[in-house]
């Protein structure tokens, strides 16, 4: 098969990997970075115009915001197969008010909310108490839409700003929300429109510093599957959540085909999903993907067509990826520092913030390098990948000690 990614961050070139195969997929990736150029074409471009001028059997979409812009939409009108949604189901990670009213409707458990398009009647209903509440942009904020205030006058800011443009349109409505605590879980469910198969559960770091302390990133490293989580977690999420989500949006003319990815929190009174993505989690992605043994370029394929699913093979142990990130990141950063020792390591390394500069691999991105290890369990999955991030070096080189260790 010849398959098309977009998108070019650690989760593409997993995705990229793990569809490549070994060498049993021709894989393009638009536009790539130099871990996908190791086995694959990295072409730039518009990615509608590469996916009709490469004749590929399969695009494979990463990041959220082609698929809210309809992404899959274009390619259908070529005919070309997406294994991504469609504008319309894309707009339950692009409006978190759409994501509650489908799970209103669908009687998914999650946190009591309300939408707010002005100012007044958001600080209003916030009162006295900001900290049992969330605030979150409606609209699509790269993660930095969401805010857990600690004191009113924090919150009345974070209203202001939002209000006053500070994330663009995303904040032109905002949703507030019970704050509810306890462990987070990703779920992933591979969909067809109809039908799901479930990938293994995996958790997330978002903090920047150990103890989950400081601000948010885009994610710090991933285990899969969480010790902590029910064997049959995720069958029970598909059942709960992702099957009548699919059948609510279906009542509505539409077809969700892709992923679906449920960030979902369990708590003292059962489960709560927080937030839908449209697409695959990063870092997660770099931790899932290797525990998968079956061909996943048939099964995206057939949830691209709408068709039956095969079920997946999945590895028996775990997985651990730990992220090597920039120092500075969340906030800003220097680039162009030299990366050695890449060659030395067994486990995987998927490239984030990359680049090649005269034959020399330097740091371009915030998140700079994803390894990923395997072992019998969790333990062993972090210890290998310790040992090996330790051995990948870079000026300011910055990576969290307690992957796994905190819920
Ligand atoms: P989201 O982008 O909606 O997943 O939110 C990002 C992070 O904010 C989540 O991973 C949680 O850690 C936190 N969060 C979101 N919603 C809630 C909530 N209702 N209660 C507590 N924490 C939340
Ligand atoms: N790891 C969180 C996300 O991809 O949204």
């Amino acid at each position: 098969m010849k398959i098309l990614v977009i998108g070019s961050g650690g989760r593409e070139h997993a995705l990229a990997w793990a569809l490549y195969n070994g060498g049993a997929n021709t894989v393009i990736v638009n536009p790539g970075n130099p871990g996908t150029a190791l086995f694959a074409e990295n072409i730039t471009g518009d990615p509608v115009d590469i996916a009709a001028a490469e004749s590929v059997d399969l695009v494979v979409v990463g990041p959220e915001t082609p698929l809210v812009e309809g992404i899959a939409g274009l390619l259908a009108q070529k005919g070309i197969p997406c294994f991504g949604p469609s504008a319309d189901c894309a707009r339950l990670e692009g409006s978190k008010w759409f994501a509650k009213e489908v799970m209103a409707a669908a009687k998914v458990p999650t946190a009591m909310g309300r939408v707010f398009t002005n100012h007044v009647s958001a600080v209003d209903y916030l009162g006295e108490y900001p900290d049992k509440y969330v605030i979150k942009a409606d609209g699509l904020a790269a993660g930095k839409g969401v805010y857990l205030p600690g004191t009113k006058r924090e919150s009345d800011a974070i209203i202001e700003d939002l209000f006053n443009g500070s994330l663009g349109k995303a904040g032109a409505s905002v949703v507030i929300e019970q704050r509810l605590s306890g462990r987070e879980v990703s779920v992933l469910a591979v969909c067809n429109g109809t039908d799901a198969v479930i990938l293994p559960s995996s958790r997330d770091h978002k903090r920047i510093y150990d103890g989950d302390m400081g601000p948010n990133t885009g994610g710090m490293g991933a285990i899969c599957p969480p010790p902590d989580v029910p064997y049959d977690f995720g069958e029970d999420v598909r059942e709960r959540v992702i099957l009548p989500v699919l059948k609510v949006l279906k009542e509505q003319g539409m077809d969700f085909r892709g992923v679906l990815y449920a960030g979902i929190m369990i708590t003292d009174h059962g489960y709560f999903v927080l937030e839908f993505n449209v697409r695959f989690g990063d870092p997660e992605t770099q931790a899932v993907l290797p525990m998968i043994e079956s061909d996943l370029a048939a099964l995206f394929l057939a949830a691209a067509r709408g068709e039956e699913l095969p079920p997946v093979k999945i590895k028996d142990g775990a997985s651990a990826c730990i992220i090597l990130a920039s120092g500075g990141y969340p906030g800003s950063y220097s680039k162009g520092y030299d990366i050695t020792g890449v060659e030395k390591v067994d486990s995987l390394v998927f490239h984030a913030g990359t680049a090649q500069v005269d034959g020399r691999l330097v740091t371009a991105g915030g998140r700079v390098l994803g390894v990923t290890a395997l072992g019998e369990d969790i333990d062993e999955a972090l210890e290998k990948a310790y040992e090996d991030a330790d051995k990948i070096e870079f000026e300011g080189r910055y990576m969290r000690r307690d992957i796994g260790r905190t819920v």
